[in-house]
């Protein structure tokens, strides 16, 4: 490990600079208050992040409207968050204004939890429905989706983050599942007039050359009609229309492509590889190697689920231990060309200092990352969110939890 390591270049990402190649991924925590604003909580975890020093920072999944939000306490980004939300950027700044911010905006769609919110679907999926959205209601939210990016950008977010991943409205949109006969749906040209007229009109109405544009794709949901699927009912991997999205937003002015795969509701081994699964690590890796292939040199790819690798205390086989650790797998896929940056989702909730302590030379003082998952439990649980392994706070509120429902698994959502 040396500092002349690839994973500490700075990069450039439009017409920013990034001061190394790790990314903290978005990684929603449940801790808004009522209206969405940031808590104490909220500030304490990214104060830590911003201080781990990591090259750029995504803001977890910020809902673009309050009604269809998939967590309680969900971070929103609309009219009535903008001063809590200036004052959070203000804030992060003063503790290092080095690492890029970007801000994940969403709409749950399915996702939305039907408890204290309004489950919406393009097409019904089993195991999930909501009321069928109409053209007038996709139309309703690309202006809300435009009005939080102009809002992000006015708060001092350095970009935003489209999330066309991970089963939220964009997804349901974008797969082929979507055959329904309407505006948005059944033509692959019809399914990506949602995500290109966003990004479009986004591009068109900040028109700041500073502000960055990305998005965070699921490449292969990995189910029947899901994206990257070959068919409305096939589960056969066919990556056409993932490469072309990826592509069609590079020429709609994407800056970056965060590359992820699988639907946590569905597939959620393959979004986050787990202890029982750690190879699904080697599709992500795939995946991001075809994205990286597909689009300009210039644009950032930006590789996630890196979490399970750790320090090399996994069950990956067939190569010696300390190649089968983050840092290793960081490095070498930097330099062979399969991703440009490294997003780190459960890791940065173990220690969200792993940047920093790695640039000392401090591996043994990291906290690694065990992917255990019962950080995910208390997200299903709609609990404030953190490390229940090395945080003792979020340890105890699982245990608590756990013995008070008799130790019943986590309910899916
Ligand atoms: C608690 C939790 C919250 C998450 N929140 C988000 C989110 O807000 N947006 C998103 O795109 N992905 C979210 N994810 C997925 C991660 O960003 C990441 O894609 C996934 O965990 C794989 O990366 P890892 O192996 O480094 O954890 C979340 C995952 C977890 C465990
Ligand atoms: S709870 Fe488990 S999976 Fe989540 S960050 Fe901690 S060690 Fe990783």
């Amino acid at each position: 490990m040396s500092n002349s390591d690839p994973v500490f270049a700075p990069i450039k990402i439009g017409n920013r600079t990034a001061q190394n190649r790790f990314v903290i991924n978005a990684m929603e925590c449940c801790d808004s208050d009522d209206e969405g604003n940031p808590t104490d909580r909220t500030y304490r975890r990214y104060k830590n992040l911003v201080e781990g020093g990591a090259g750029l920072i995504d803001l977890e999944a910020i809902t673009v409207q309050y009604e269809s939000r998939s967590r309680k306490n969900q971070l929103s980004v609309m009219p009535h968050n903008q001063k809590a939300l200036t004052r959070f950027m203000s804030e992060m700044r003063k503790v290092d204004d080095k690492p890029l911010f970007v801000w994940q905006l969403t709409h749950s769609g399915e996702l939305s939890h039907p408890d204290f919110s309004k489950r919406v679907c393009v097409k019904p999926l089993p195991g999930f429905g909501g009321e069928v959205i109409d053209e007038e209601y996709i139309e309703k939210t690309i202006d809300q989706f435009v009005l939080a990016a102009k809002i992000a950008h006015d708060c001092g977010a350095d970009g935003i983050d489209f999330k066309n991943c991970h089963g939220y409205l964009d997804s349901q949109l974008l797969r082929p599942y979507n055959d329904r006969k309407w505006k948005y749906g059944g033509s692959w040209e019809n399914r990506t007039r949602f995500t290109y007229t966003v990004y479009e009109r986004i591009s068109k109405e900040i028109n700041d050359k500073n502000f960055i544009l990305g998005s965070k794709v699921s490449i292969w949901e990995g189910f029947p009609g899901g994206q990257g699927s070959a068919g409305p009912d096939s589960p056969v991997m066919d990556l056409t229309e993932s490469i072309d999205l990826v592509k069609g937003m590079e020429e709609r002015g994407a800056h970056y492509i965060m590359v992820s795969a699988g639907s946590p509701s569905i597939t959620l081994a393959l979004s986050q590889p787990d202890r029982k699964k750690p190879d699904d690590v080697y599709l992500h890796f795939t995946f991001q190697k075809a994205v990286r292939d597909a689009l300009k040199p210039e644009t950032v790819v930006i590789g996630s689920a890196y979490s399970v690798l750790n320090n090399g205390d996994n069950e990956l086989q067939a190569r010696e231990k300390d190649e089968n650790t983050l840092w290793y797998w960081a490095n070498k896929n930097i330099r062979d060309g399969v991703t440009d940056m490294v997003a780190i989702g459960r890791q940065s909730l173990a220690d969200g200092q792993m940047p920093v302590k790695l640039s000392r030379g401090q591996a043994e003082d990291v906290n690694w990352c065990i992917a255990c998952d019962n950080c995910i439990e208390l997200l299903i649980r709609q609990q404030p969110v953190g490390c229940t392994v090395y945080d003792k706070e979020y340890g105890a509120a699982l245990a608590a939890i756990r013995k008070e429902e008799g130790k019943l698994g986590a309910k899916r959502t």
